[in-house]
């Protein structure tokens, strides 16, 4: 039996409609001058992290116009982050590199489309330029344990 025109029309939109919604979580793209969000791939071990660079979360300079910062998202705060602030420079390319030791988190860069998850044994790497100097607020937004209302803190873009 034949479907009906209209019936196709509506099946096809309805099925772009997924598309897009599948789309928009895989790529959380752009807004204040911000780039794709992406996934390194990359495995560690979560109990091992002062092994590696994570051993001393923080931010540096990659070369000269490539900035990179490694935060630690844990039960309950993000290092740096919570007890200082991140601070990265504007209009330069950042980096960040995400990992957690413990359970799943979230990294919400307050007003941006910056937003992650945060997964024990992986790195998540996403890369962004800040237009401006500004102040953001860092929420995690996966629910963590008993502190989780309480894990926030600050990323300060500097001139
Ligand atoms: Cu960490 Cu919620």
């Amino acid at each position: 039996m034949e479907i009906h025109r209209l019936e196709k029309i509506w099946i096809a939109v309805s099925l772009l409609f997924i598309v897009g919604l599948i789309a928009s979580i895989v790529y959380g793209v752009a807004g204040v001058g911000v780039g794709t969000v992406g996934d390194t791939g990359q495995q560690l071990d979560p109990s091992a992290l002062d092994d590696t660079e994570f051993a001393d979360p923080g931010g540096h300079w990659a070369s000269e116009d490539h900035y990179v910062v490694h935060v630690v998202a844990r039960q309950f705060l993000f290092q740096p982050g919570t007890q200082e602030p991140i601070t990265v420079p504007a209009n330069t390319t950042v980096t960040f590199y995400v990992t957690s030791p413990d359970v799943v988190h979230g990294f919400d860069v307050v007003g941006t489309q910056l937003n992650t998850m945060v997964i024990p044994g992986q790195v998540t790497e996403f890369t962004t330029e800040f237009d401006e100097p500004k102040t953001y607020g860092i929420v995690c937004h996966e629910y963590c344990g008993a502190g989780h209302q309480s894990m926030a803190g600050q990323l300060v873009v500097v001139p």
